[in-house]
């Protein structure tokens, strides 16, 4: 077939899409015949974004609910419940899960936990999650009580939000993307920049998370500082790059190892000084926010090994567990009980230690290492999702690359 075929053919399934999610139409209230905004499901905008839909689907936001990350889906199914059914509460404070507040932001709104009950719920953080949001409130409600994820915006039930909102719905213009044929979007739109071309609209989510103790288990947006006095950058400017003309929806994060090599320099000296190599190695966040960042159990593992001219290793840093043999090559904040000891988000009381690199930090650490039969020194820095009793504790129930450590960094002097 020829190319200009396989184009046909996928516009005929495109419409054959179109007909099969325009199901939703029957949810519709009677007197417009169409949904609310936020009922359209992101396959309907795909039709036309595609690119955006495509990058998305790739995103952690289009996984962010039990039924589809893993990670979140396991403590999820531990702190409130089976995710495919209604009535689930949280455990811990018998309330309607505040989890899907930010994993699941349609189905809070709808006060559903049947998230496979529409696409929408089970989509996440998908277009209309964001797109419908007018303005944010701010996550400090009333009574000190905290109003997040969804809870913390405003919403359009009939108008798509966007940063230039230049299109009214009616006017044929270029495809999106750069595409030859003209099209009509039948969503009305509205410029909302003030929005949209601010962190205001992460920050419901990625500002702060607290657990039932009212422990800060996440905390962001606080920890993003400005350089040298200025104003902080927004969060898109780093996390959506405007790519082939329009701003890439991928926002990568953790899960992707390739944005974390990004954020940290790693360089390593090694000088012989009588029977040991005193071993430098600088660490440098070149990041705006902490690094790791994020969820608290993300942790970063710095392992230095020595070896022989056989490259066999003769010595390194930590054998099994570098928090008890060598604690300053472990980078993590710390969530603790009362008698101290490390415990899950949920169930902390405070906080530990935090050797997390700081906004722009630079570390030094130093190693006296024994220099008989030593003919290089490497230094490699992991990055893992999540703790290893974690790991240990979720066993089978995580799919094996997300326990692996994941290399974000490596040095190497042959002496
Ligand atoms: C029938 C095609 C079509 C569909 C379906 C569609 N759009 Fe659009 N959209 C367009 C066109 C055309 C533009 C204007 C050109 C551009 O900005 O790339 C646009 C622009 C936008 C913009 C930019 C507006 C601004 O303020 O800059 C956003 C945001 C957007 N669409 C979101 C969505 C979402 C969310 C959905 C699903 C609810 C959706 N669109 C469905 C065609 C479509
Ligand atoms: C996490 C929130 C979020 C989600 C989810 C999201 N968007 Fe966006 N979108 C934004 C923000 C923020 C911008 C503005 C970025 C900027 O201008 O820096 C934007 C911009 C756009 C634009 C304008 C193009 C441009 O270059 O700015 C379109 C079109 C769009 N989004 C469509 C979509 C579609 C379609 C989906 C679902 C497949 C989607 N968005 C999902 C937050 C989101
Ligand atoms: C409605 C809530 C919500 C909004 C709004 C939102 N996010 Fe998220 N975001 C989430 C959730 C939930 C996750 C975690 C998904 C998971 O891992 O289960 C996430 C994950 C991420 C990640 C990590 C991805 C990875 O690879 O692990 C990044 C980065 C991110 N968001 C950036 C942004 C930015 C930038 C914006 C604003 C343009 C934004 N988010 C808006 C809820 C939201
Ligand atoms: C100066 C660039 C920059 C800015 C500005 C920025 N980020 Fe990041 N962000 C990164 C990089 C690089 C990473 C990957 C390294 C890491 O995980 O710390 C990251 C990681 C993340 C993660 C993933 C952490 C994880 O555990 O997976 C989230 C979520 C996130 N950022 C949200 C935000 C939000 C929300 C804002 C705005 C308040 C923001 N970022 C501003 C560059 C930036
Ligand atoms: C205020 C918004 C918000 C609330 C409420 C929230 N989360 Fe999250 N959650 C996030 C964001 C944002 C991320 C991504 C942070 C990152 O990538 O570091 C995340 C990430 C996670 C992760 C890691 C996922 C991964 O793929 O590594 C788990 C597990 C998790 N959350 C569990 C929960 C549970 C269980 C609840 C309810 C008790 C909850 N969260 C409530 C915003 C929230």
């Amino acid at each position: 077939m020829s190319v200009k075929g396989i184009k046909g053919l996928m516009l005929i399934l495109g419409g054959l899409l179109l007909s099969a999610t325009t199901v939703w139409a029957s949810d519709a209230p009677a007197e417009s015949g169409r949904p609310p905004m936020n009922h359209v499901p992101s396959a309907n905008c795909g039709e036309c974004h595609q690119e955006i839909f495509q990058q998305w689907q790739n995103s952690m936001h289009a996984k962010s609910t039990a039924l589809t990350d893993p990670i979140h889906g396991a403590v999820y199914r531990m702190e409130a419940g089976d995710p495919s059914h209604e009535g689930v509460t949280h455990k811990a404070t018998n309330t309607f899960p505040a989890c899907l507040q930010c994993h699941a932001p349609i189905a809070a709104r709808d006060k559903t936990t049947k998230l496979d009950a529409k696409p929408m719920y089970a989509e996440g953080v998908n277009c209309v999650a964001c797109h419908t949001m007018t303005a944010f409130k701010g996550i400090q409600g009333k009574n000190g009580k905290l109003r997040l994820g969804a809870a913390a915006y405003d919403y359009s039930p009939n108008k798509l939000q966007g940063p230039e909102g230049a299109f009214n719905g009616t006017q044929p213009v270029p495809a999106p993307g750069g595409g030859k044929e003209p099209q009509v979007n039948s969503f009305p739109h509205q410029a909302n920049a003030a929005l949209f071309k601010s962190s205001d609209v992460c920050l419901g989510c990625h500002q702060t998370m607290v657990n039932p103790q009212k422990v800060a288990v996440c905390t962001i947006g606080d920890h993003l500082i400005g350089k040298e006095g200025n104003p902080a950058p927004t969060c898109q400017s780093c996390h959506m790059p405007v790519i082939n003309g329009f701003s890439s929806h991928e926002i990568f994060g953790g899960h992707n190892p390739t944005q974390i090599r990004k954020a940290v320099a790693l360089s390593l000296t090694s000088k012989a000084h009588r029977s040991r190599l005193h071993t430098v190695i600088t660490l440098k966040n070149t990041l705006l926010h902490t690094l790791p960042n994020g969820a608290p159990f993300r942790n970063m593992v710095l392992k230095i090994t020595a070896r022989n001219d056989k490259d066999e290793v003769i010595w390194s840093n930590f054998k099994e567990d570098a928090d008890k043999e060598d604690p300053q090559s472990l980078l993590i904040l710390k969530l603790v009980n009362n008698e101290g000891h490390p415990v899950m988000p949920p169930q902390a009381t405070k906080m530990g230690n935090d050797t997390r690199l700081k906004p722009g930090e630079k570390r030094i650490l130093t190693y006296a290492i024994p220099a008989a039969g030593v003919k290089s020194v490497r230094a490699e820095l992991y990055y893992n999702l999540i703790t290893k009793p974690m790991a240990e504790q979720m066993g089978d129930k995580l799919p094996e690359e997300l326990k692996k450590p994941a290399l974000v960094g490596q040095a190497e002097v042959t002496l």
